[in-house]
């Protein structure tokens, strides 16, 4: 006999994307760093082609057909982002073509009746506010408070849910202390500055969207890691693990002093914690094309962690690369089954969107991971769905997971 999970009255599904993964054209840092790699001779990079963003989906003139694939999966909302660089391509200057472009988009969402969740800073900064030193200049939270609140005056009306900040500390991590992203600069000060500036940015956000609409449902996504002693009843992994979770998951929340109206958990990584270097031991007995551990435990720890926090949580972001398509099927009931048993447990879970709606841009490792439910041709840009769409739309179509227990 089946079993069949039914998810709350109101749940919402949803798919996630952001700007400048999908979008094409845009000029910013990531798009200067970029180019750098290749004409660095970058280790590893040889294929231009696959490690430059470019047209990437060229969903910048093609979201009326994405947002169709969005209805086609059932959903009942859609994440997706804005790129400052196209709206204020020189500080205090509002690009409003640009502005009238994301209305028409945010229009033909809400004209195919899907809730937004739009996501304001996705990681990538207009060349000007990185030139000034990025998110450990001082300036930076002045800065993205003006385009906040030209936001909010300009498309606010569309918006159901607002995500200031995505990930801050991986931006934080990746951009300052391993150097793997831009600004691609090791220094703990600086560090310590930019994610402090964007502590601050989202508390600024999160006020001036409220001037402008008292009822507004802002929030921020983090990158929720779920982090666990290797083995049990070794104290010093123990506490290693617990200062894991405090450093990457909880602190930003606690420094926010509760200005938020939900979080968002993106939940792709588990770590077994051991104390030695390099500090984790995981046994990846199931892995994704990109070599990441597939851990659907994990996405219940992590809710069950974050409803210490008391608001409504939702799972913003989940997926994995699977070109074949062989495992994302699995891969999503297993993980809707650990948020089920969250849910069940009385945490507060609202939404699952899954990573992603496309093929997109996965920023260092480029176009080769295929996180879509919907397969893009890199020739002709063409979207088809992969088998796994079809189990999606199933789930959202009927807010219940169908399953066979072993
Ligand atoms: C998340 C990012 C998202 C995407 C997925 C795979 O950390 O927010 O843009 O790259 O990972």
């Amino acid at each position: 006999m089946p079993k069949i999970l039914k998810f709350p009255q109101d749940f919402l599904w949803g798919v996630s994307t952001s700007a400048y993964q999908i979008e094409g054209g845009i000029e910013n840092d990531w798009s200067e760093w970029e180019n750098a790699r290749i004409k660095n001779h970058e280790s590893g990079i040889r294929e231009n082609a696959n490690f430059i963003c470019g047209i990437a989906c060229d969903s910048y003139n093609r979201y009326e057909e994405d947002l169709s694939l969005v209805k086609d999966l059932n959903c009942g909302a859609y994440r997706m982002g804005l790129e400052w660089s196209r709206l204020e391509p020189e500080p205090g200057n509002f690009n409003l073509e640009e502005v009238l472009h994301y209305r028409k988009v945010l229009q033909a969402a809400k004209a195919k009746n899907l809730k937004v969740v739009l996501t304001l800073w996705h990681w990538t900064n207009p060349l000007w506010f990185a030139a000034q030193g990025g998110w450990a200049n001082p300036k930076a939270v002045k800065h993205f408070s003006r385009y906040v609140g030209l936001v909010a005056r300009d498309l606010g009306e569309y918006v159901d849910y607002w995500v200031t900040i995505n990930e801050p500390m991986v931006h934080v991590a990746n951009g300052y202390l391993t150097a793997k992203f831009p600004p691609n600069k090791k220094n703990v000060f600086s560090a310590w500055r930019a994610g402090d500036n964007l502590i601050k940015a989202h508390g600024a956000g999160y006020k001036i969207i409220h001037e402008h609409f008292k009822e507004a449902k802002v929030g921020l996504t983090m990158l929720t890691n779920y982090f666990e002693p290797a083995h049990a009843v070794n104290p010093l992994e123990f506490a290693f693990a617990k200062l894991a979770n405090y450093c990457w998951n909880d602190r930003f929340i606690k420094k926010l002093h509760g200005q938020y109206d939900f979080l968002g958990l993106d939940y792709y990584f588990h770590d077994r914690v051991i104390w030695r270097s390099p500090f984790k031991e995981n046994l990846n007995r199931q892995v994704t094309d990109l070599g990441w551990e597939i851990y659907p435990q994990g996405i219940y720890r992590v809710l069950k962690n974050y409803a210490k926090f008391r608001k409504p949580l939702f799972i913003m972001e989940n997926g994995l690369a699977d070109a074949a398509d062989k495992k994302r099927g699995k891969f999503i009931a297993d993980h809707l089954k650990y948020a089920h048993q969250a849910i069940s447990e009385g945490v507060d879970v609202r939404g699952y969107f899954y990573w992603s709606l496309l093929d997109n841009f996965e920023w260092a490792e480029g176009f080769a991971p295929k996180f879509g439910l919907y397969a893009v041709d890199r020739k002709t840009l063409a979207r088809a769905p992969r088998p796994s769409a079809k189990l999606y739309a199933e789930i959202c179509k009927n807010n219940q997971l169908k399953f066979q227990p072993l």
